[in-house]
């Protein structure tokens, strides 16, 4: 069993680089379906999801190489056939595995896979991709755990996301990227990944216009060709360094960081007293002051990320006071909190709101990742703690962190992967 050490009490110091984006990958593969040209991906981030994704891909015969000395991915997906079908265990593995429908339905017209699973932040479910699929004239049936679409021709058309999800975004953007006719997507996600994938989309040969707003407008086009691409830096991964500074009261730099897609996270902790000066694309962290409690709330971007929301709890358990944290995109996103509790965290959970008290001094224990983010905010969590923490079950953490424990070890901290 994988578990990670952490000996709290020290500061950090030095600085750390940010690795490119999980959430802009995955699509980004999913979406060179839509060619049986090549696609190079440079700077690709070596995480378990995007080894999970390529083999997906692999089971409907793409033909993936991923150089991880190079941090290069070369997908040739010539391979692909209309009557292809992906592994259902793999699909189950990562619910991102449903970006493949939006692609295939696109360039084959037709396409069955197994539904995804939910997971421990919720059901997750996707009716709304489903309802984009349709709109665009395809036929779409679910049973027995598998979900078919089918369209002798996909016509654009106008469609209203009844909420703003990323992944029913990104999936309908991709069927519509050779659609005939126009299709506007209304009350779109505009998460930064959204945007990125619109530019690869893009360079394939697409005609998209205004990804990463509310309205997006997707002209069809009648193919698509092979690119390369860097993705974007991961802002989730910069806040979660962000917070290892606030958590410790250290100063460290972070470099590789878009000041624009950590507004929402800037402000949040700027608030809590944290000051935060940027240089280009390094960010200078200095928490070495007195902090304080604040209120959050998660919205939809622009607003404060979800996926930063247990990392925030961690670090709202070490200030005094009173912090209200309100999580409004997933029903069950405060698993972190019985965790952090063993820790001799104060936090009462009230609905889709955690209250929390902070208290002197966090101690080590032992507790469990139950899911990525809570993972991380829980490494966070040791790294303040009095004492030894180990936490369990780190193979979550690694779906979204490259070599977590390297990078907090170059930071100064006291930290070790404990294999076996
Ligand atoms: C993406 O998930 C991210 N994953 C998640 O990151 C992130 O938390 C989430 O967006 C929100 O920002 C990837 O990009 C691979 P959604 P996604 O569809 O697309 C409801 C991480 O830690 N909904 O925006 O699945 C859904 O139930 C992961 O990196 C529907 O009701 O998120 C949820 O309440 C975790 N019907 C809300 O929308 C649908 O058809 C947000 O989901 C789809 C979603």
């Amino acid at each position: 069993m994988n578990k990670i050490s952490v000996r709290g009490g020290r500061k950090l110091q030095g600085e750390v680089n940010i690795s490119t984006a999980k959430n802009s990958i995955l699509p980004i593969i999913a979406a060179s379906i839509l060619s049986g040209d090549k696609c190079v991906i440079d700077e690709a981030p070596m995480l378990e999801d995007v080894f999970v994704i390529s083999d997906v891909l692999r089971s409907i015969s793409a033909d993936i190489n991923i150089n991880e000395e190079a941090n290069r991915i070369v997908i040739d997906t010539s391979n692909i056939k209309d009557d292809s079908e992906p592994s259902s265990n793999l699909v189950k593995m990562m619910r991102a595995s449903f970006l493949i429908m939006g692609p295939m339905i696109s360039r084959f017209g037709k396409f069955r896979l197994s539904l995804p699973g939910g997971c421990n932040i919720g059901t997750r479910p996707i009716d709304l991709h489903l309802k984009g699929f349709s709109a665009l004239g395809a036929e779409v049936n679910v049973g027995h755990g598998y979900v078919e679409a089918q369209a002798k021709k996909l016509i654009g058309n106008k469609i209203y996301l009844d909420f703003p999800s990323v992944g029913a975004t990104e999936n309908v953007m991709m069927a519509a990227v050779m659609a005939e006719g126009e299709t506007i997507i209304e009350n779109a996600a505009e998460e930064p990944e959204i945007q990125d994938l619109g530019k690869f989309l893009n360079n394939m040969g697409a005609n998209i216009i205004g990804a990463g707003t509310d309205t997006i407008r997707i002209i069809g086009v009648k193919n698509m060709k092979g690119t390369t691409h860097k993705p974007i830096c991961d802002r989730i991964e910069a806040g979660t360094f962000m917070i290892a500074a606030a958590i410790t009261r250290s100063k460290i730099k972070i470099n590789g960081v878009n000041e624009e897609y950590l507004k929402p996270i800037i402000a949040k902790l700027t608030e809590v007293g944290v000051k935060i000066a940027l240089d280009g694309n390094s960010m200078y962290v200095d928490a070495d002051s007195d902090l304080k409690p604040i209120d959050i709330k998660t919205m939809p971007y622009p607003g404060f990320p979800t996926d930063m929301q247990s990392q925030m709890a961690g670090l709202l358990c070490t200030i005094k006071g009173t912090s209200v944290i309100t999580e409004t995109i997933f029903e069950n996103r405060f698993m972190h909190a019985a965790e952090m509790k063993r820790m001799g965290a104060n936090i009462k959970i009230d609905g889709r709101s955690s209250i929390i008290e902070g208290v002197d001094k966090l101690t080590g224990a032992e507790v469990r990742a139950t899911d990525l983010r809570a993972g991380a905010a829980l490494i966070l969590c040791g790294l303040a703690a009095e004492g030894e923490t180990e936490v369990t079950d780190i193979y979550h953490v690694d779906r979204g962190y490259v070599s977590i424990e390297k990078k907090l070890q170059g930071l100064g901290a006291d930290v070790e992967r404990i294999t076996g």
